[in-house]
Parts: C-alpha cells; sequence; structure tokens
C-alpha cells in the first residue's frame, strides 16, 4: 500500500488512483498500433496498415459522402453552438427510428436517446440493463472496447463459441452459456454483433437469426433478458430485416434495444453521433425506458453534437437528400465489395482460416499464435491487430492493389 509522506526529501506517492483504476492501460491497442504504422509509413517505408476500422479510399485518404459534408456546412451556427436537447433532437431520434424500423409496426414501440456514436449507445445497454458486477453475454470474437466498457462501468464480460464445427455461428454454445448466466445471475444482457461482425467479418444468417430468437424465447423465464443489437455496419451487410423480424417477435418477453451509430452509416467517425433505441409495446415500460436512458445521459455526457445530430436529422428525414447520400454510400460499399472479393479470391487459395466473409470493414483469419504472427507482420510492415486465436485484417483501409502482398505476407507468416 502507497502512503503519504510528511518528509520532503522522500516524497512517496500517494494512492489517489483506486485500486480498481490503478493499473489500467492507458493506450487502446488499435490506436497504438496504427499511430506506429503512420510513424514508419511516413518514414518513407512501404506499409500496409489495416488496423483502423475506417474506410480509406485506394489512395489512401480517408473516404467521406460529400452530400453529409454539405449538409454539416449547411448548420446554422446558432444550432451547433447551442445545447441539445439531453435526449437528443426529437427529428434525429424519429429519423433514427425510421431508418432501423422503415414501416414495420414495431416502430411504435419504439423510444431512443441521442448517444456519442454506437459506443454511447453500448454504455448505456450495460448501465441499465445489468447491476454492477454482472457480466454481459457475447460472443468469443468480439471488438475489444466491449470489455472497456464493462469494465468501465463495473460490469463484467463473458462469452460462448462463437463458430461452430462447421464454421457457423455455435448455437448450441449460446444457448448454454444463456442458460448458466441466467441461473447465475438471474438476468442477462446479450450483445450481438451483426451484420459484418467486428472483428470477424461474420454476418449471422436468416436460419441463425431465428435458431438464436428461439434460444432467447425458450430461456426467457429464467429471468429479464434484454437482446442489444450492435448495427453499426448495418448498411455494409444484409441480413438486417430477418435480424428485425426475428427479434421483434420476442417482444415483450425479451426486451429488444438496438445501438445505432452514424459513424460507419455515414462515414463519419469525429461527428460522434449514435443513439440506443428500445423496443417494447407497453406504453408505461416505454416511458420507464425512455425516462432512465434520459437520466443515462445527463449522467455521463449530458447531450450530444448539437450541430452534427441536426445534420444527420435532416439527412434521415428528408427524401432528396437522403436518396444522395445513400447513392454515395453505395459506392464505397461497391468499393469494399471489390476487396473483399479479391481477399476471398487470393485467401482462399492460400488455404487461409477465415469466417464467410461477403462484406464489411474486416475479416480475422484464424491462427493460434495470433501475437506471434502480428508482430512476425509488423516486422515486414504490414500491421494487423492480434487478438486471442486469430489476426484482424481491416480491409477497409487497404487498398485493393496491396491486397496480393497482403495475403502473400499473411500466409507466410503463418508458416
Ligand atoms: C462493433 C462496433 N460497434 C460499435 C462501434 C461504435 O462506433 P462509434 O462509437 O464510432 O459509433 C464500432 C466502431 O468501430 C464497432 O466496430
Amino acid at each position: 500500500m502507497l502512503r503519504a509522506s510528511n518528509h520532503a526529501s522522500s516524497p512517496a506517492i500517494m494512492a489517489f488512483l483506486i485500486p480498481s483504476r490503478a493499473a489500467r492501460p492507458g493506450d487502446d491497442p488499435i490506436f497504438a498500433l496504427n499511430s506506429e504504422a503512420r510513424t514508419r509509413a511516413a518514414a518513407g517505408e512501404s506499409v500496409i496498415n489495416a488496423t483502423v476500422g475506417s474506410l480509406l479510399s485506394d489512395d489512401g485518404r480517408l473516404a467521406t459522402l460529400a452530400s453529409v459534408i454539405s449538409e454539416l456546412a449547411k448548420t446554422s451556427p446558432t444550432v451547433a453552438a447551442g445545447y441539445a436537447p439531453i435526449a437528443g433532437n426529437a427529428e434525429f431520434l424519429r429519423g433514427v427510428i425510421a431508418d432501423l424500423m422503415g414501416d414495420r409496426k414495431s416502430a411504435e414501440w419504439a423510444v431512443a436517446v441521442a448517444t456519442p456514436g454506437g459506443t454511447g449507445a453500448l454504455r448505456h445497454a450495460i448501465a441499465n440493463f445489468l447491476e454492477p458486477k454482472q457480466a454481459l453475454l457475447t460472443t468469443s470474437f468480439y471488438w475489444g472496447p466491449y470489455k472497456t466498457l464493462a469494465d468501465e462501468s463495473d460490469r463484467g464480460l463473458v462469452t460462448f463459441r462463437m463458430f461452430d464445427e462447421r464454421g457457423g455461428l455455435d448455437t448450441a454454445a449460446f444457448s448454454t452459456e444463456l442458460g448458466k448466466l441466467l441461473r447465475e445471475q438471474g438476468r442477462a444482457l446479450v450483445l450481438l454483433n451483426s451484420p459484418c461482425h467486428n472483428p470477424t467479418g461474420y454476418s449471422f444468417s436468416a436460419e441463425e437469426w431465428r435458431e438464436v430468437a428461439r434460444i432467447l424465447r425458450e430461456h426467457a423465464n429464467l429471468g429479464p433478458i434484454t437482446v442489444c443489437l450492435d448495427v453499426a455496419y448495418a448498411k455494409f451487410g444484409g441480413q438486417l430485416a430477418a435480424m428485425l423480424d426475428e427479434m421483434t417477435s420476442l417482444l415483450p418477453d425479451v426486451l429488444v434495444v438496438i445501438a445505432w451509430s452514424a459513424s460507419k452509416t455515414f462515414l463519419q467517425y469525429g461527428l460522434r453521433i449514435g443513439a440506443l433505441c428500445a423496443l417494447h409495446p407497453d406504453a408505461s415500460e416505454r416511458k420507464r425506458l425512455e425516462a432512465a436512458l434520459t437520466y443515462s445521459c445527463r449522467g455521463t455526457w449530458s447531450n450530444v453534437n448539437a450541430g452534427g445530430m441536426a445534420a444527420i436529422a435532416r439527412i434521415l428525414q428528408t427524401p432528396t437528400i437522403r436518396e444522395a447520400v445513400d447513392a454515395e454510400r453505395d459506392q464505397c460499399v461497391e468499393l469494399l465489395g471489390k476487396r473483399v472479393a479479391r481477399f476471398n479470391e487470393l485467401a482462399g487459395a492460400k488455404g487461409l482460416h477465415y469466417p464467410r466473409y461477403d462484406g464489411g470493414f474486416f475479416t480475422t483469419v484464424m491462427t493460434k499464435n495470433a501475437f506471434d504472427v502480428a508482430l512476425r507482420l509488423k516486422a515486414k510492415g504490414v500491421f494487423v491487430v492480434p487478438q486471442e486465436g486469430a489476426i484482424r485484417i481491416a480491409l477497409c483501409s487497404v487498398a485493393e492493389a496491396d491486397i496480393p502482398r497482403l495475403v502473400d505476407e499473411v500466409a507466410s507468416a503463418l508458416g
């Protein structure tokens, strides 16, 4: 235990940080790798930086959508300078609900609050649907910040094996772990990321969503289950309709919440706009959900970027602007699609082992020695993100012309 000292010549260090915060790693591993890759590239080395989840054009510049940039520029300075409502701009929230739910009947059962990105939405889900010390349940491959978000809220994270022997979603493992968790803690928060799961690139099939729904329904009598659908990459893959059909069929036995993000949807990662949408058929329960989530906004970031939210609201709610943005995004999906096709062709031929990959920002190549493989690749100027059992490759930031070198280096680093 570190103590204060009164002796001026031997200053002891006071334990200002509480013990649970005293050994936090300050560096986000992905951002740290990205910065190393950029430093080496700036020094003249030929580097492939497949670390960060932002879409880059084939000439290495950040891809943006012209109509989004133009709407942002049109935002009135007084709107941008003022405080936004705590729960978010009402037009924006209606726009998000319509974007997610379309003309589904269950759109009437939706309430939403604005959050800084999808990250903020996940934060609210963790803090409102689990007690402190309880654990959320997610797939064994997951986006690292899920754990950081859980830690930060004094919650835990447990996983179920993501893939079975056939390479599909391991729904049997999901069922086992969900049952176990409900018996242990009396409630569950299930966090599922599809389409274009980060890090694996996997999109659950319609049958897998049906099976997930069946399992959730089967367990609903063991305690309150909230399923949080992280749809950050929804515009880059399919199966959203199948997911919503299955998940809304669970209402009200299972609570369904959806983490929406403008970061990838509008290629505006820095704008920090997102929303958490909750669906419940009972009006008084909806009021309670809305109040709890609004309270969480006030108790964390207070309110989100007013100017950004106003611009996104206009885009979502004005059909002509929305269509222009959709058309621009389609070109980006096509750019990414070409990289995915090239990767599938070359990686398949080299026998790399990776989940079904039909689109999206990332894929993962399975390997037992992910950390060693990533180090060997780094020595060759190829930056990927290692995690237990796999290396994540962000094809969103790799030019199509670099994919042959990337695949060759990965194949030789795997040995
Ligand atoms: C799986 C997943 N969920 C959510 C997010 C949220 O991102 P943001 O907070 O930028 O909206 C990301 C961003 O990389 C992600 O990969």
